[in-house]
């Protein structure tokens, strides 16, 4: 009997993100597989998480670690095969997780047999699957934009035998598709329907925004000029692309979810994304990453998202970490403390939250010497490989791909299921807190007037269910009159018993 969750699970679900490279190694050679994850779903029943978004696992030449995909429909034998792929879906499936999977379909791997076509001359039947401009001979781009992860580089590259530009707004090794070619978008569309029919439960959709350019190839500019192009990229073709993926995903059953990546600068860019209730069902917002530990810039942001998205009746994403950025722990200053009312923020607002790998055991990014550094975009530290064990080696091979996480021992999993004080436990109280609860799962929220440094709320469920939660943002210890029980508290202490009114700094609670 399935034990999948009702629908739509995507609304009150809690997602957790898989770099596959850097969370479980079933094979001893120092980086993870799709194996490992299999060998590790114990671990996310247990801490209680509804999905699981894998980061690309696909043939790659692995220039950006996966999201250069040289074939759209295989695995990468680092990684594993297709079976292993199967094996991982079905026991998670059993376990009633969701897997959601990772859609590049703004690049390719300059290796992708597509571009290795076209760039094989100009008459080439896919010649037009990707951007050639002439610009002004190969010592002139055809126009200002920036590629990303290349130190202020073009994003175009010359190609010497056909003697054109081709565009990429990441690596040169990743040239951009061309979305206005109809057979890119039917390829596209059987890649996804390729996945959907082995029983994906959606895509989280890399940076969706950047499929569709202006025709006429505009110059950026300031301050859009100094950054890469994909940073503000748009336009309104983009859209249209997302009503046919998004009606190709509604054909299926089972509520498959689109989950865009909109990497833009603001709540103001991204909301357009979910449409009329015909793009995207989910369009992640990267405003909490950009928050300081701040009470009152807290504040403006859920605002802000408030009478952005409500308006669109769209349902808000929430993200503290990913594989892109400096863990959320490291970006506060590096204490425990601030971790763990984080996740209570995280766990409690309105909308859907996404935990990245390694958040719950409370990781900071490791440290990596020059002579380790792999990632041209400086992303290592927060792909450091998951600490299983307290062993030296902890679970994986001897030579993992990168160092480990300040603390390995003390942070690993193991290390954390024994002591009912860490930060694992807190996050598998704060899940299982939230699951149970309508007000967290489904409820509205209300912003509750309170002292500075203090940020509070209330969630509210039309059946009457009802939580506060308080963070003490401040540096002194804060006094806010809310009454209830702790439920969860972000340093474990006074739980099951009435809130006493008093909270230390960088504490949160969760009240009932
Ligand atoms: C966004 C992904 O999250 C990032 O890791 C990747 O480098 C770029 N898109 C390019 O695919």
């Amino acid at each position: 009997m399935s034990v999948l969750p009702t629908s739509p699970w995507w609304r009150s679900g809690v997602v957790y993100q898989v770099y596959p490279r850097s969370f479980a190694d079933s094979d001893g050679d120092g980086v993870g597989d799709l194996e490992g994850v299999r060998q590790h779903l114990d671990h996310l029943a247990w801490l209680g998480v509804d999905a699981v978004w894998l980061s690309p696992f696909y043939r790659s030449p692995m220039a950006d670690f996966g999201y250069d995909v040289a074939d759209f429909c295989d695995v990468d034998p680092l990684f594993g095969d297709l079976a292993a792929f199967d094996r991982l879906l079905a026991d998670a499936h059993a376990l009633g997780i969701r897997i959601v999977i990772d859609l590049v379909p703004n690049h390719t791997s300059d290796q992708h047999p597509w571009f290795q076509a076209a760039r094989s001359s100009r008459s080439d039947p896919k010649r037009n699957w990707y951007v050639w401009k002439d610009g002004g001979g190969p010592h002139e781009p055809p126009n200002n934009w920036l590629g990303a992860f290349i130190d202020g580089g073009a994003a175009w590259t010359w190609d010497d035998t056909t003697e054109q530009w081709y565009l990429h707004e990441f690596l040169p090794q990743q040239p951009d598709l061309n979305w206005d070619e109809p057979e890119v978008v039917a390829a596209m569309e059987a890649v996804m329907r390729f996945w959907l029919d082995r029983g994906v439960d959606g895509f989280r959709i890399d940076v969706v925004h950047c499929i569709g350019r202006d025709p006429a190839f505009p110059d950026d500019v300031p301050p859009w000029s100094e950054l890469p192009h994909c940073v503000s990229n748009e336009h309104p073709s983009t859209h249209g692309h997302i009503r046919g993926m998004r009606r190709l995903a509604d054909g299926y059953d089972g509520d498959r979810v689109l989950i865009g990546e909109t990497a833009l600068p603001g709540t103001q860019w991204v909301a357009p994304y979910y449409g009329d209730g015909d793009e995207l069902h989910l369009a992640f917002n990267f405003a909490a990453t950009r928050a300081a530990w701040d009470a009152s810039g807290w504040r403006q942001r859920i605002a802000r998202i408030e009478e952005l998205l409500d308006p669109r009746e769209a349902w808000p994403s929430w993200v503290l970490s990913n594989h892109d950025m400096p863990r959320h722990r490291t970006r506060h200053g590096g204490g425990e403390a601030r971790a763990r009312a984080a996740a209570i923020i995280l766990l409690t607002q309105r909308g859907t939250p996404f935990l990245y790998a390694g958040e719950e055991l409370g990781l900071e990014d490791a440290v990596v010497p020059t002579e380790r550094v792999v990632d041209p975009g400086g992303r290592d530290g927060c792909r450091a490989p998951l600490p299983w064990t307290s062993s030296p080696a902890h679970g994986w091979g001897d030579d993992p791909w990168l160092p480990f996480p300040p603390d390995a021992s003390a942070r690993s999993v193991e290390a954390q299921r024994a002591d009912p004080t860490s930060v694992l436990h807190l996050y598998q109280r704060l899940l299982r807190a939230r699951r149970a609860s309508p007000a967290l799962t489904e409820g509205g929220q209300e912003m509750l007037a309170a002292p500075d440094g203090v940020l509070a709320w209330r969630r509210v469920a039309p059946d009457g269910d009802q939580r506060t939660i308080v963070v003490n943002m401040g540096d002194d210890v804060a006094t806010v009159e809310v009454a209830g029980i702790v439920q969860v508290a972000s340093d474990g202490l006074g739980e099951d018993a009435p809130f006493s009114g008093q909270l230390a700094p960088d504490t949160a609670v969760l009240i009932r």
